[in-house]
């Protein structure tokens, strides 16, 4: 395997750099102020608080307590020999995380932002690959690390009292974990629940999986949590039964298979919380990535999953997912989720760092091929209805034809996943901090959120090519023999009547934005050498934030990333020598995906960007 990341290692990023405060929003700071101090425990924490409009997606940790600082790099363990391994770890390197960097990590979150979120998202992978021979993993090392892990957050927002509950640490801002692919023996293998890694990971994060999700969680490893009582919950997905590379299962087709029953569960969740009035966040450890380049899930779970978001587009809010470690975000296509078919293809495989790239490329490409928006049509689609004249009309109607492809006016066709890089620095460490519209969510408990103002101008309600054909096929029952419909029960589209959901039109919490963070261990690590610091630090700074100038993001939903992708896609060589245009937009994109580690133009140069 050709490993780009060895060809850049002491190659310094020369990419301009800004410092950017937090984004501001609409009034969270003041609602942060004014919020007591004292955590005053339990799930009920948050509305008791006063809800501060962020919170913190963080993943892939892989902490490794054989990490040796001054070991070697040649083998990419970081335990063995005398080299360059750093104190805090090894950046640009497939070197797990020492110690030094979770402690660090974990005091930097309690220094400067413990009391600015209101739930954690930590997406999986906490504890060391398997990529030594000589010091093989066991149960007890996975199931220890893990441990340590679940009492940093313990530790971290731990309420004095940890009174009743048999014992169960309250905590003041709920923390929801998830399965990664390496938090189980032999890694990426997950069997059918309830198996030994469900029943010890129950107890293993018995602080954080809600008393009565217990038996839900023991079956099959997925749980819900009531992150903001009676408005928002996140769902943790336990993705192992999707992920193309765990052998013991098959996709979510046939009825004998979890991944079948982990879609069934989903859909029951989903239908819940619409009947309750509530939205959903949705999270899991591997990203359901689908390209040229890579798949990670099971073509029919990612069929199913594709069309359970079609359908409950009302009810989720975004999904999140990690183990890629490289940030970026995806499109599914409802148009590509077939019901009928569900057919199976295979492929799959681990990313090396120089298929990243690859990647990469291809979800430019997929971008390439959205359909084509008129000229101006994303910056006049709020005045739509105002349009009037001749010329006006002729436009106006380019625009609605235009509309009609992506599904209406907010975009419903796509739905979007979001993947933060990780903390291992493959690249550098990382985390994020996603802001979400508080509005009519002050008083959380008190009031019910305000309804739906905003309705499509258009009163035009999307339907997708599934619903449609479930729609047909429902009408062909009552003819003679009909086709084979699909063998599960199908979601419930939302009601005709209801508002575009969070995902899709900016509303109470709609995903307003992230700031993406990140630690620079060279400069940390120069430092180190120069002054010999006794007490030497991690210190995460921003790196980005998706409203800046080159993102430009007003907030996080589908209509918003969508714009952005069809400008990444957008023709415009990455190459300034041949005078060709450059498209900022993609090599932002790229420049980000590597967490600012990899230089760019040194990419450009070798041509792996194209
Ligand atoms: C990490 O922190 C724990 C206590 O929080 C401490 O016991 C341990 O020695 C620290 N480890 C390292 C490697 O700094
Ligand atoms: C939050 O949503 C409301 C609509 O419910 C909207 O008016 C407001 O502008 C949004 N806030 C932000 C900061 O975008
Ligand atoms: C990280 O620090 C090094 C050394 O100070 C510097 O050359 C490099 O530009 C920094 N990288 C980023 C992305 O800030």
């Amino acid at each position: 395997m050709l490993s780009l990341l060895g060809l850049f290692i002491g190659a310094a990023a020369a990419v301009p750099f800004e410092q950017q405060p937090l984004a501001p929003s609409d009034g969270t700071a003041v609602i942060h102020d004014l919020a007591p101090q004292t955590p005053l425990g339990a799930l009920s924490g948050a509305s008791s608080q006063g809800l501060r409009g962020r919170f913190l997606h963080i993943t892939d940790f892989h902490p490794d307590r054989y990490y040796k600082a001054g070991s070697s790099l040649e083998d990419d363990s970081c335990h063995h020999g005398k080299g360059e391994a750093g104190y805090f770890g090894q950046e640009g390197s497939q070197c797990d995380s020492p110690l030094t960097l979770v402690n660090e990590t974990f005091r930097w979150i309690e220094e400067n932002i413990k009391d600015d979120i209101d739930f954690v998202i930590w997406t999986g992978d906490s504890v060391r690959h398997d990529n030594d021979e000589e010091i093989p993993r066991n149960l007890d090392e996975i199931v220890e690390m893990n441990q340590y892990m679940a009492q940093k957050w313990i530790d971290l927002f731990g309420t004095r009292k940890p009174s009743h509950s048999n014992g169960v640490a309250q905590l003041s801002v709920p923390v929801v974990p998830t399965f990664g692919n390496n938090d189980i023996l032999p890694h990426n293998i997950f069997r059918t629940g309830p198996n030994r890694w469900t029943k010890k990971f129950a107890n293993v994060w018995n602080a954080f999986i809600p008393e009565d999700q217990r038996h839900s969680f023991v079956e099959g490893g997925w749980f819900i949590s009531e992150v903001i009582p009676g408005k928002l919950a996140v769902i943790s997905l336990n993705t192992m039964y999707f992920y193309e590379s765990n052998s013991a299962v098959d996709g979510c087709k046939a009825k004998s298979e979890p991944g079948y029953e982990h879609m069934e569960w989903l859909r029951v969740q989903l239908q819940i919380l619409r009947s309750r009035g509530m939205k959903a966040i949705i999270m899991g450890h591997v990203a359901p990535a689908r390209s040229e380049e890579k798949t990670n899930w099971d073509e029919t779970c990612w069929q199913k999953y594709t069309f359970w978001m079609d359908r409950y587009r009302d009810i989720v809010v975004a999904s999140l997912y990690g183990h890629m470690n490289v940030d970026h975000f995806m499109l599914q296509d409802s148009h590509d989720a077939d019901v009928d078919e569900l057919s199976k293809t295979s492929g799959g495989g681990t990313v090396s760092a120089m298929s990243k790239t690859n990647y990469l490329g291809s979800l430019r490409k997929q971008w390439a091929d959205l359909p084509t928006p008129p000229k101006g049509f994303f910056e006049r689609l709020d005045s739509l209805t105002e349009t009037q004249g001749k010329k006006e009309k002729k436009r106006e109607k380019k625009m609605r034809k235009y509309l009609k492809k992506i599904g209406g006016q907010w975009a419903e066709r796509y739905s979007v996943s979001l993947v933060s890089p990780s903390l291992v620095p493959n690249y550098f460490p990382t985390l994020r901090m996603i802001e979400y519209n508080l509005t009519g969510l002050e008083q959380v408990g008190l009031e019910s959120v305000e309804g739906q103002t905003d309705l499509p101008s258009d009163s035009e309600v999307y339907v997708s090519p599934a619903a449609d054909a479930q729609v047909k096929r429902k009408k062909n029952k009552k003819g003679k023999k009909k086709k084979k419909g699909p063998s599960f029960e199908l979601p419930r589209p939302p009601s005709s009547t209801a508002p575009p959901g969070p995902a899709y039109s900016n509303q109470a919490l709609s995903l307003l934005g992230y700031t993406q963070y990140f630690a620079n261990l060279t400069r940390i690590d120069e430092e180190m050498q120069c002054n010999k610091n006794e007490d030497p630090r991690v210190e995460f700074e921003v790196e980005y934030t998706t409203s800046d100038e080159v993102y430009g993001l007003k907030d996080l939903t589908v209509r918003s990333f969508l714009e952005l992708a069809i400008r990444i896609g957008q023709d415009g060589d990455i190459s300034n020598k041949k005078k060709v245009k450059v498209n900022e937009a993609w090599r932002a994109f790229v420049e980000r995906a590597f967490a600012g580690y990899v230089d760019v133009d040194e990419l450009d140069e070798m041509n792996l960007v194209h």
